[in-house]
């Protein structure tokens, strides 16, 4: 027998469990990447279809992304990503669609999660992959503490596999932006002694037990590596002994560096490209310190649901407690994707960039 279109709806609502005033349109605003390239290629569409909703997933209506600076390796090809794609790593909002199969979240949920496509107005993600907002923070905080947050955390936690303890010295470079903003917040939550550098255009967070304040590569708002001499005063501070532990996400221009500041069977944790990717190295450099050198990421670390569930609780533990403090540098509309990706190349940021929806 045909079923009327008004029974098919009714069916395709209760069984997709939609919330029943919300009006899901077939299209969307979302920044795409089409051809991979400079700032130009985010190109902000009107009439990018709204994802189906798969099985397993819940239909997040976005009212935050996050901005990273892998969403600038996508757009430029240097991660590879099939175009078309929507930009965006990490996206905050409320569930307005819940597929069958998942039970434990519900339309009106306010969520927090990380997966590609997130510069959108609709994002369709595994149930497994969310986040519920706990109560006591605003969302823009909780978003800030996902990918650069979590980062942190397992950088100072897991990643270092033992290699530094409480009271021994570790080494943050850039501790006045995003990541290692938190990483030198967590280091001392965790007993970590911290030497912290950062550009003269930056402040650092007053945790830190050293900073080491350089001067910028001229005309622009990042460190001048070479504008001090960074072993000698690590060397100077340690009583020539190094450091345990280095968190080094800015890759290229600290490489060599990193590797004379270990002290012996410390831990250089290579995170990131900021000033671009490591140059090949021969691993006999790691040989005098018979240093550890990893590259690690995120996604590793919050592998299963136990461990992002273990991890997002105690971040945002901490930031309830007031012991992290979460700082918001600026917050710009979806339409100014190509200028808040221009932004974040020039390292000015002090905090986290986000997009509002
Ligand atoms: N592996 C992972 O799991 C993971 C996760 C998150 C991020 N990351 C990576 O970590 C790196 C840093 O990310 P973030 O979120 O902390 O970024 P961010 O907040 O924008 O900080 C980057 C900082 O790097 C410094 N810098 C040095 N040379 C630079 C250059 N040539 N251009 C721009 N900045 C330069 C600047 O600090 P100063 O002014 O003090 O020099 C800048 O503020 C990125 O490569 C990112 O992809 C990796």
């Amino acid at each position: 027998m045909e079923t009327s279109p008004f029974v098919r709806i009714v069916v395709f609502v209760i069984h997709h469990k939609i919330l029943p005033m919300s009006s899901i349109p077939e299209t969307m605003t979302a920044v795409v990447v089409r051809q991979p390239g400079g700032i130009e290629a985010l190109s902000y569409e009107t009439d990018y279809p709204v994802p189906a909703l798969a099985d397993g997933q819940v239909l997040i209506r976005n009212e935050f992304a996050g901005l990273n600076f892998i969403d600038t390796y996508y757009r430029s090809g240097l991660y590879k990503q099939d175009p078309p794609f929507i930009s965006g790593q990490e996206g905050a909002g409320r569930v307005v669609a819940v597929s069958s199969s998942v039970t434990d979240f519900s339309v009106g949920d306010q969520v927090l999660y990380m997966k590609l496509g997130a510069y959108c107005e609709y994002t369709a993600v595994p149930a497994s992959d969310v986040v519920k907002l706990p109560s006591g923070i605003s969302m823009e905080k909780a978003l800030a503490c996902m990918v650069q947050g979590l980062t942190a955390h397992y950088l100072v936690t897991d990643a270092t596999v033992g290699l530094i303890q409480p009271g021994d010295w570790c080494l943050i470079y850039s501790v006045g932006s995003g990541t290692c903003q938190w990483a030198a917040q967590m280091a001392k939550l965790k007993g970590y002694k911290v030497i912290g550098t950062t550009s003269a255009t930056k402040t650092a967070p007053s945790c830190c037990d050293e900073v080491i304040v350089l001067d910028t590569v001229e005309g622009k708002t990042y460190s001048d590596f070479s504008s001090k001499d960074i072993v000698q005063k690590v060397m100077e501070i340690t009583n020539s002994q190094g450091v345990k532990l280095i968190l080094d996400g800015v890759g290229k221009s600290t490489s060599d560096i990193s590797v004379q500041c270990l002290s012996r069977r410390g831990i250089w944790i290579s995170f990131g490209n900021a000033s671009g990717p490591v140059p090949p190295f021969s691993l006999l450099k790691l040989t005098p310190k018979s240093a550890f050198c990893t590259r690690p990421k995120l996604s590793d670390y919050v592998a299963t649901r136990e461990e992002l569930d273990r991890r997002v609780g105690e971040v945002f533990e901490w930031v309830k407690d007031g012991h992290l403090d979460v700082r918001i540098d600026h917050v710009f509309p979806l339409v100014e994707a190509q200028k808040a990706h221009a932004y974040l190349e020039s390292g000015q940021s002090q905090g986290k960039i986000l997009f509002q929806i």
